[in-house]
């Protein structure tokens, strides 16, 4: 129902709309810039960090390997360092692996280049800015990346777009709600006050549905065992291969 306005508060109310909507996109825009500063600061420690679980690490690059075809064209986003981008290069075709960090590409680029590598392509981006065309990549890597986003629904969806019909998302993800829901509370004063990225929290079920409700198919699910502890925090990640059918 449209409201009967006369022109002041018409004009009254667009304006409270506009400054609404700025200070939304201002907030947005500084907790984005937080994280991409947490992040630029972390990159040399992140890439000397020994892997906290190095046998489902190794399970997981395994299990990727088994859907991976020579002439694959594969995007990895928030691929961080560039480890897993430059394992997985020898079996593919090309890589595009983009990062909104540009320490971290700086570090990727030059493992890339001591790895002789020439099949990855790093860019500095974020996964709102990247432009790929609808049904072009076989494959799409989101490791670590899916709890650390404002919107990742959107993000599933638009990963949906890109794959072509058969097309495999696979993510492995930190499903903070099966282990620390109370987490939500916290984590906006710390985000706020710069001292970690935007975390999200939800639980491996409910990343599955949104998985589902996007229209992929789970493919395969994986949970190891073994959980990470780091002082209070307590985690475990959940591994999962989704098709787009279609
Ligand atoms: C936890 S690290 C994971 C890195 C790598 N995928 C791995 O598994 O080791 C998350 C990475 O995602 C990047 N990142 C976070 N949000 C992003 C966004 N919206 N767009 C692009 N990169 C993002 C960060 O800079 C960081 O390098």
């Amino acid at each position: 129902m449209i409201p009967n306005l006369n022109a002041h508060q018409l004009i009254n109310c667009l304006l409270s709309n506009a400054l609404l909507y700025g200070l939304i996109l201002l907030f947005s825009g500084y907790m984005m810039n937080n994280s991409v500063q947490f992040w630029d600061k972390t990159a040399e420690y992140y890439s000397k960090q020994s892997i906290a679980d190095e046998a489902a690490y190794q399970k997981k690059l395994q299990v990727t390997r088994e859907y991976f075809k020579p002439d694959m064209e594969v995007l990895e986003f928030g691929c961080g360092t560039g480890s897993t981008a430059i394992a997985h290069a020898p079996y593919v075709k090309h890589i595009r692996a983009i990062d909104f960090s540009s320490k971290m590409i700086e570090i990727a680029r030059s493992k890339a280049e001591a790895n002789k590598i020439e099949n990855v392509t790093f860019e500095q981006l974020t996964i709102d800015e990247l432009s790929v065309g609808d049904r072009t990549l076989d494959m799409v890597l989101g490791l670590n990346i899916l709890h650390l986003l404002e919107n990742k629904e959107e993000v599933i969806a638009k990963v949906y777009k890109m794959l072509k019909p058969g097309g495999l998302f696979v993510t492995s993800t930190v499903c903070l709600g099966d282990t620390m829901k109370w987490f939500k509370i916290v984590a906006p004063i710390g985000i706020f006050l710069g001292l970690m990225p935007t975390v999200a929290v939800f639980t491996t079920k409910e990343l599955s549905d949104s998985l589902t409700d996007a229209g992929f198919t789970i493919d395969y699910h994986w949970q190891p065992s073994k959980s990470i502890s780091k002082g209070v925090f307590k985690f475990k990640g959940v591994f999962i291969v989704a098709k787009n059918p279609y």
